[in-house]
């Protein structure tokens, strides 16, 4: 495993969008495993394949609880529900926080580390988790959803 590079702020593939992946191989096995160990390394709760220079459809997701960390290959929103304010960041932007709008619940159906189907239901910090995330693989950003006047710049 290693730490890749993680893309940020204006970089322009941030705002491409992802391809599909066609075959869950060992190579997108070690793309996962990378990403797994960058987002830890970082402290992060989530990370897409494009913030690593990746555009494939490869999101992670790590709430440090009992369950994660997940990962997602070619997720699809199967259903979203109810709308929650949160307060929220991201590894591309270290710098940066604000107040978006996500959905309180989010399904998701994806494949898994083996290229197995599952679902995977989220509420509250799962759900913006996945929300966010999955905006990634569109060349969405949370800069681009900002509750206007809450941007906060750290120094
Ligand atoms: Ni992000």
């Amino acid at each position: 495993m290693a730490i890749r590079n993680v893309r940020l702020d204006t970089d322009e593939i941030l705002r491409k969008k992802s391809k599909k992946v066609e075959v869950v191989d060992d190579k997108i096995r070690e793309l996962v495993d990378d990403m797994i160990e960058t987002m830890h390394q970082k402290d992060g709760v989530g990370l897409a394949a494009p913030q690593v220079g990746v555009l494939k459809r490869v999101v992670v997701i790590d709430l440090y609880d009992d369950k994660g960390p997940y990962v997602l290959i070619n997720p699809e929103i199967i259903k979203e529900k109810g709308e929650q304010e949160v307060d929220e960041g991201c590894l591309s932007f270290p710098n940066k926080f604000a107040k978006v709008i996500r959905p309180a619940e989010i399904i998701v159906k994806a494949l898994d580390r083996d290229g197995k189907e599952y679902k995977l239901k989220g509420k509250g910090l799962l759900a913006q988790a996945i929300s966010h995330e999955l905006d990634h693989l569109e060349g969405i950003l949370f800069m681009d959803k900002i509750i206007p006047g809450t941007l906060e710049v750290v120094k």
